[in-house]
């Protein structure tokens, strides 16, 4: 195939504007956009004929959990990269709470390792904060992971930092952005607690969001703000609810010290769902209510939530068919984040330029990420291109999850993602995945 491929008459989103563009790509990166036609390429280019199609930045997803290594029977690297690019995600951050948990160096290594074999888009991984590896976190090598997490929750994992000291020294010497993981951890505890013993295995999932209720939420995101430094970099991860949104700016990203982050979940669904989806929406935080759902919508378009991302984590459906409290929390998700959020666009919910703000340009900004989020020449070709007048039906046979299940399945969306372009190579088009050549790591910019 030749390196160069020609996108010709494509209506692209980029930085605030719609416009009929045309699009050289040489080897990996896009040389030359153009509002004329483009002809000065060889012969052998493959040409996209984009008229009538939208051409967007890949989508790059900061909070995804993919299981591997340590939890295969869950999902793998090869078979959630898939489920990405299907999905028009481009690039994806993975989270520690794997087998090792990825709290040591060493165990980051070993992720790169598997990841540069078997993951087909770019990637980069979260280094996972515990009360006591603080020191091996702010001396990783520069750009070894994307970021830091910090649950000061406990959620699938165990990795909670409950130490006021270690989380203060934190903030004060983290270079990386710390991604956080906000539930008040005693009110979680005590509310388990009550519920349990009001319930116990006759619970139904409609309560967890009186378990894990909203002023745990904001408890902790007001705790986890209050001991931020100057210096320090906060993303408050999966915000859902209405009363978090105080303690959040509309300032624009770049000068921003702390940013928050929705999924497309929780702006999906809302508390209406429980009685027929049940533990296939239970994650944490928890689905609130549909006052919640809509305050989120709304944040996001006047810039209080500043990017989109999925937390993509799977389970075997087995797993979430125990009784309430048995069940895990998470919810395979990446293949229709963008689906989701186009369907938002629809309906009148956010701008479609607003969208790939939240969903490429601004994950780029705030991770510092080299070259990637935009549609610009000199940067990697990573695109995605969408018709928005075909639909899109959610069946089993049409997941690429290794758990094959969402709790989306039924749903028709009115837009398809069409082809995925990573790294100047078509890898998903037709409903298919046609390459399997590994992405690249996600490099940074030295912010100093
Ligand atoms: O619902 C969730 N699932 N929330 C988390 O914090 C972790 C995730 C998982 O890894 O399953
Ligand atoms: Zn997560």
């Amino acid at each position: 195939m030749s390196i160069f491929k020609y996108i010709h008459s494509a209506s692209v989103v980029n930085e605030g504007r719609v416009e009929k563009l045309n699009i050289l790509i040489e080897g990996n990166r896009i040389i030359k956009i153009s509002k004329s036609e483009l002809s000065d390429f060889p012969l052998d280019t493959t040409v996209i004929d984009a008229k009538g199609l939208t051409l967007l930045p890949g989508g790059i997803d900061v909070h995804v959990h993919f299981r591997e290594p340590g939890l295969e029977e869950k999902a793998d690297m090869k078979s959630e990269s898939k489920a990405a690019l299907a999905g028009g995600i481009t690039s994806v951050f993975e989270m520690p709470n794997t087998k090792p948990l990825t709290i040591t160096q060493k165990a980051l290594e070993e992720k790169l390792e598997i990841a540069s074999q078997n993951m087909l888009c770019n990637y980069g991984f979260f280094f996972g904060i515990t009360n006591s590896n603080i020191l091996e976190a702010i001396n990783l090598p520069f750009g070894m992971a994307c970021g830091l997490k910090l649950f000061l929750g406990s959620s699938t994992g165990n990795m909670l930092v409950d130490d006021k000291k270690v989380l203060t020294e934190l903030f004060e010497q983290s270079p990386m952005v710390i991604s956080a993981h906000c539930e008040d951890e005693k009110r979680v505890k005590e509310l388990t607690q009550k519920y349990k013993e009001e319930f116990g295995e006759e619970a139904q999932t409609i309560i967890h969001p009186l378990v894990r209720d909203s002023q745990a939420c904001y408890l902790s995101s007001k705790y986890a703000i209050e001991n931020t430094g100057n210096k320090t970099r906060l993303n408050i991860a999966h915000i859902t609810t209405e009363k978090e949104l105080s303690l959040l700016s509309s300032s624009p990203i770049e000068e921003k010290n702390i940013t928050a982050e929705v999924s497309p979940s929780h702006l999906w669904f809302c508390d209406e769902d429980y009685p027929l989806l049940g533990n296939k929406i239970k994650c944490n935080p928890a689905i609130k209510t549909k006052k919640d759902r809509d305050a989120l919508r709304k944040a996001l378009r006047e810039d209080k939530i500043d990017l989109i991302a999925t937390d993509h984590a799977p389970h075997l459906l087995e797993e979430k068919e125990k009784p309430y409290f048995s069940a895990p929390s998470g919810i395979p998700s990446i293949q229709h984040s963008m689906l989701i959020m186009l369907e938002l666009v629809k309906q009148g919910e956010l701008s479609i330029e607003k969208m790939v703000e939240k969903m490429s340009h601004n994950p780029a900004k705030l991770f510092s990420i080299k070259d990637r989020g935009f549609i610009k020449e000199g940067q990697y070709a990573d695109l995605v291109l969408v018709d928005l007048n075909s639909k899109t039906l959610v069946d089993k046979e049409s997941l690429f999850y290794k758990c094959k299940w969402s709790p989306l399945e039924g749903v028709e969306f009115s837009s398809r993602i069409l082809t995925t372009i990573v790294n100047g190579e078509i890898k998903y088009a037709d409903k298919k995945i046609i390459s399997e050549t590994p992405g690249y790591k996600v490099e940074f910019m030295s912010i100093e």
